[in-house]
């Protein structure tokens, strides 16, 4: 299926004003066009896609344009702004670096660098002690697929570099975040797939009768992938297409496999970790910890940072010099992200995250009670969750229905981006960990709305 574009043509709409949104222009504004075309004419095809809203300024839970409008924002901007947007804590330990100033070191050492990585050090599990700073969650994906290989070389030789990954699965646009994607119509382009790199199908798809762990076996064996080749599973902690995560019976089992067959466990907890979920890593519901994990996105709640974590054993096996990156831990990233991990844990967002989280998922319940026609399901926890848009009757995708619904929401002032997933039909909620329920209840009218528009009362 095509993207679904958003309409240039501006549209009058009701005016909204409530304490978190104010709508009083058409949209798309007609001032905007000449921006979103510039940007249209001079950037790819591929960027196009998104809203038809121009940033101009982020503060808190709010996204404004320069015309006047004030959005609640329930995109995070794509899952990044997990302590809110612009916070003074992390605009000033940025401003301390920018202002010495220090704006690059490369691998030359550096305090502010040597503070973040014992910190992440220090709050991953137990054993996780060595942290490999990137920049983005695909170059996170790409190091661990590479050190689970490598691992795998050493443990096993030549035939244990086999790496297991999932289907429908999302880590990233570059070539091995593709090859372990599990998103067929994105890895055309590859020609010369890699044959020791299997898809097997993700249990949490509510569309999937056999959640059981067999599955993951008897796959394996259909493919004819010996368990003692296997250097690597690699899984979203909960897979973004669809917000759905693993069965907790299938986690333990998968945990128990790797380590009968002494393959790693890789979480992509690029989108899922830092609080997103209620918990600092998402993998804390299932109660089993990883031998690798990837972050990024909400790490720094702003700035282009992303990390590796996992044992000394795994981590250091590159002699000094051979696994480097040119903008490793660039030191106002840095100070971003520390202070954007100081908010989350010490500044009561990790709490409000489960607590408001919760909330606003037995409001999103509400909501698919009284659609149950259109809504097919409804997964996530803490601030994450997705909303399954169905033909009616039906556990068919309907990738234009979701999108007429975004549209509204963002017509009526809340931010959301395109949805995602099987069919383009999965609207993701996923606020600043910030949110209260005064706000929460607010953005849920503006979905209402939305769905009594588009979908009838
Ligand atoms: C689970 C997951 N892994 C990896 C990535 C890739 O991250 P980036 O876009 O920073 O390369 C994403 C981005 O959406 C993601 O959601």
């Amino acid at each position: 299926m095509g993207e679904i574009l958003f309409s240039m043509e501006p549209e009058v709409v009701d005016s909204v004003e409530t304490k978190f949104r104010r709508i009083v222009t058409p949209i798309p504004v007609p001032e905007s066009l000449p921006t979103i075309e510039e940007l249209q004419q001079y950037e790819p095809l591929s960027m196009g896609g998104q809203p038809l809203v121009v940033w101009d300024r982020a503060e808190g839970i709010n996204v404004y344009d320069p015309y006047g409008n004030k959005w609640l924002d329930m995109s995070s901007g794509v899952l990044v702004a997990n302590v809110g947007h612009g916070r003074q804590e992390v605009q000033d330990a940025m401003m301390e670096l920018i202002r010495r100033p220090l704006l690059h070191n490369y691998l030359f050492p550096c305090e502010i660098r040597a503070k973040l990585v014992k910190k992440l050090a220090e709050i991953s599990p137990p054993g996780l002690d060595k942290v490999f700073l990137l920049t983005t969650g695909g170059e996170a994906v790409e190091c661990a697929v590479k050190l689970a290989r490598t691992h795998g070389l050493r443990k096993g030789g030549n035939k244990k570099n086999v790496i297991i990954s999932f289907e429908n699965a999302f880590h990233g646009r570059t070539l091995a975040a593709q090859l372990v994607g599990g998103i067929p119509g994105l890895k055309d382009w590859i020609m010369n797939p890699d044959p020791d790199i299997h898809q097997v199908p993700f249990p949490g798809d509510f569309r999937l009768e056999d959640k059981s762990f067999s599955l993951f076996e008897m796959i394996l064996k259909e493919k004819g992938v010996n368990p003692d080749d296997v250097a690597g599973v690699i899984s979203e902690t909960y897979q973004g297409s669809g917000a759905w995560f693993l069965p907790d019976e299938y986690a333990h089992k998968l945990r128990k496999w790797c380590d009968a067959h002494g393959a790693l466990l890789i979480f992509d907890e690029v989108q899922s970790s830092f609080g997103r979920t209620g918990k600092l890593f998402a993998f804390e519901h299932y109660g089993i910890d990883p031998d690798i994990i990837a972050c990024g996105k909400g790490i720094s709640s702003c700035l282009p940072l992303s990390a590796v974590m996992a044992s000394p054993e795994i981590m250091d096996m590159y002699e000094p010099g051979s696994m480097t990156s040119t903008h490793t831990g660039n030191p106002v990233c840095c100070a971003a992200t520390l202070a954007s991990i100081s908010l989350l844990l010490d500044g009561g967002v990790l709490e409000n995250a489960a607590s408001v989280g919760k909330f606003l998922g037995e409001e999103l319940k509400k909501l698919k009670d009284e659609y149950s026609g259109i809504i097919g399901a409804l997964h996530g926890r803490g601030m994450l969750y997705g909303l399954h848009i169905v033909k009616k009757g039906s556990i068919d995708p309907d990738g234009e229905m979701a999108h007429r619904i975004t549209d509204r929401a963002v017509k009526r002032g809340l931010m959301l981006f395109a949805p995602v997933g099987s069919g383009g039909a999965t609207i993701k909620i996923c606020p600043p960990l910030i949110i209260d329920e005064e706000a929460v209840e607010d953005g849920i009218t503006a979905l209402r709305e939305a769905f009594e528009a588009e979908a009838g009362a």
